[in-house]
């Protein structure tokens, strides 16, 4: 299906071609005073500059052509020259029974690009923190978007698993337990299949190893010691990688599942690993590597830079890779598997220097080819005091504890509202989590991602104004109206919608605004438009509840009618939330 605005594009932009005008000109939008107008045309201004005409007689113009068509009950010009524009009832009907009786819920499938999405980017032996939150949540929701809209997508979570973390872990196990066979150079396989360490060890030997390396530079350099001899492929070191990486991934497995989050490739920054000798032999060949005080570097500073790029670090003076390093070497392994039209990495917006240099170098060595290299990168989550979240305590907040917080309180909620109290336990536990998730993801994602925003745990989980929860409820109230339809058998299947009234006409040109809504949150890479429009879908149709009888009416066409827009708004609500992350509870 097209979009409405589509649709409308198309005619308004035929007519300006008819005038000799630019069709781009016909651009339409929702209007900004609906008590105005629907929709609205700002193109005569423009067009008034091209063809030094006023932008008023270029506007009755276009008007003109416009009248003949049926489909607008009304057309006005107001001001300058906006065109304002309303649709028929009839067209809104036809749209609106269209919109019910389509699966995707009037959204095209018209994507056709490849689009590798890089997001989540869990570390090693570290437990996930809130800072991998967003990157999870927003990614996921791109990568749902991304789906739905037809474009070919392919999720990576590329851990961060190849770096000094590592170096300093593997030296830290040394100190602690020597006679480990992993340790003795003279040992080169045979090693034990078992780990050496659980991922709660992991968790307590990182941030001593961490705090050591800072406080002495003797410590520090066995690490990075340690860190080039893993990349170099000491087998024992390489052995305790596996282990590691084995461990890691089974906690960062539970969080993405509680999340329901789910990744086409469990790849990290190691698996390029082989990649790199023969792209730094390519890039140095080109001419793009320069050395500097034994180190390989890649200058990506350019003329009318405001704030200086520095060079990209490709090999340090220990032949160790770093962080830019695998970045590069993971671009060359994405367009050489899914040759991709764009690359997005949802990464913490603080990163925003590391992809400058990165993006430019791989543009500088054409390894990138054809594929468009995009950060999206996102604020920060924070505490009352506006500085990044943690727990009370002033720890950095781990994100499996966050979730287990949101799963109480939701269940704390659900009984104080009184709602899930009759059913079994089991029943109740998943609907807390639903409801949990919910919370925490349109809380996040409801704010444009660049912005910081307060955890407020009491707000996010509400179940009055613009939350998950309320949203949820919304739906669920829905169902439960279609359900005593059923029960009731008051038919609607072979009703038609039939627009009576504003709230009617109201809820109808929201639904109209779904496929815009898909395609906005894709094109700006921004889910927030998402969640306004399902905010304002869920607000629209809770006025034509409280306006109108439903299963009450007793005139068959208009409760037909009726119950038809609340299939139609309950599908979409379910598709736009599912979008989001985030599932309907069957009831509540
Ligand atoms: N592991 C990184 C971190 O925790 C995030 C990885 C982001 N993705 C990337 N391709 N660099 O900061």
């Amino acid at each position: 299906m097209t979009s409405l605005l589509h649709r409308l594009t198309q005619i308004v932009g035929d007519a300006f071609s008819a005038e000799d005008l630019p069709a781009a000109l016909g651009a339409v939008s929702v209007s900004d005073r609906p008590d105005l107008a629907q929709f609205q045309c700002n193109g005569a201004m423009a067009a008034a500059k091209i063809a030094k005409k006023a932008p008023r007689q270029i506007a009755e113009n276009i008007v003109a052509r416009l009248q003949s068509q049926d489909i607008f009950s009304d057309i006005t010009i107001a001001g300058p020259g906006f065109i304002n524009l309303k649709l028929s009832d009839a067209v809104l009907n036809d749209y609106a029974n269209a919109i019910r009786s389509d699966e995707r819920c009037g959204v095209g499938a018209i994507g056709d690009q490849t689009i590798v999405i890089d997001f989540g980017g869990p570390n090693l032996a570290k437990p996930m923190h809130v800072g991998h939150l967003r990157s999870t949540i927003i990614g996921d929701c791109l990568q749902r978007v991304s789906r739905f809209l037809g474009h070919a997508t392919i999720s990576d979570v590329h851990m961060g698993d190849w770096g000094k973390p590592i170096g300093m872990l593997i030296t830290e196990l040394e100190l602690t337990q020597p006679d480990l066979p992993y340790f003795d150079a003279a040992v080169t396989d045979g090693y034990p299949s078992e780990s050496p360490v659980t991922m709660d060890d992991l968790a307590q030997m990182y941030p001593k190893a961490a705090a050591d390396c800072k406080a002495d530079s003797a410590r520090d350099e066995t690490a990075r010691h340690a860190t080039a001899a893993l990349q170099d492929g000491r087998p024992g070191y390489r052995a305790l990688w596996q282990h590691f990486l084995n461990v890691s991934k089974e906690g960062m497995a539970r969080e993405f599942a509680s999340l329901d989050v789910h990744f086409d490739l469990w790849k990290g920054e190691a698996d390029v690993d082989p990649l790199i000798a023969g792209m730094v032999t390519d890039m140095a060949a080109k001419g793009v590597v320069e050395q500097d005080q034994g180190a390989g570097i890649i200058r990506v500073g350019e003329e009318g830079d405001k704030t200086e790029i520095p060079p990209l670090i490709l090999v340090k003076s220990d032949g160790a890779a770093t962080y830019a390093t695998t970045d590069l070497a993971t671009i060359l392994d994405r367009v050489t598997e899914h040759n991709p039209d764009v690359i997005l990495y949802v990464v913490d917006q603080r990163q925003h220097l590391h992809f400058a240099q990165v993006f430019r170098a791989a543009k500088k060595a054409g390894i990138n080819r054809n594929a468009v290299l995009e950060h999206i990168g996102f604020g920060t989550m924070n505490g009352a005091d506006g500085k990044p979240f943690k727990t009370r305590a002033g720890g950095v907040m781990k994100l499996h504890d966050l979730i287990t917080m949101m799963r109480e309180k939701a269940l704390e909620r659900l009984k104080e509202a009184g709602l899930a109290d009759s059913y079994g336990e089991e029943e109740t536990l998943e609907i807390a989590d639903q409801v949990g998730i919910a919370a925490l993801k349109f809380a996040d994602l409801s704010n444009h991602r660049m912005s910081d925003y307060v955890f407020d745990l009491d707000r996010f989980m509400s179940f009055e104004g613009k939350t998950g929860p309320y949203l949820q409820y919304a739906a669920v109230r829905i169902q439960s109206i279609l359900r005593k339809a059923e029960e009731a058998d008051a038919r609607h299947q072979d009703k038609p919608i039939a627009i009576e009234s504003d709230a009617e006409r109201d809820l109808v040109l929201t639904l109209a605004h779904f496929p815009d809504a898909v395609e906005g949150a894709f094109d700006k890479r921004a889910p927030n438009v998402l969640c306004e429009h399902v905010y304002t879908l869920a607000q629209k149709f809770s006025r034509f509840y409280t306006e109108h009888h439903i299963l009450s009416e007793s005139d068959e066409s208009l409760r037909g009618s009726r119950l038809a827009l609340c299939e139609a708004t309950l599908a979409q609500i379910t598709k736009s939330l599912e979008l989001l992350g985030i599932q309907v509870p069957k009831r509540m």
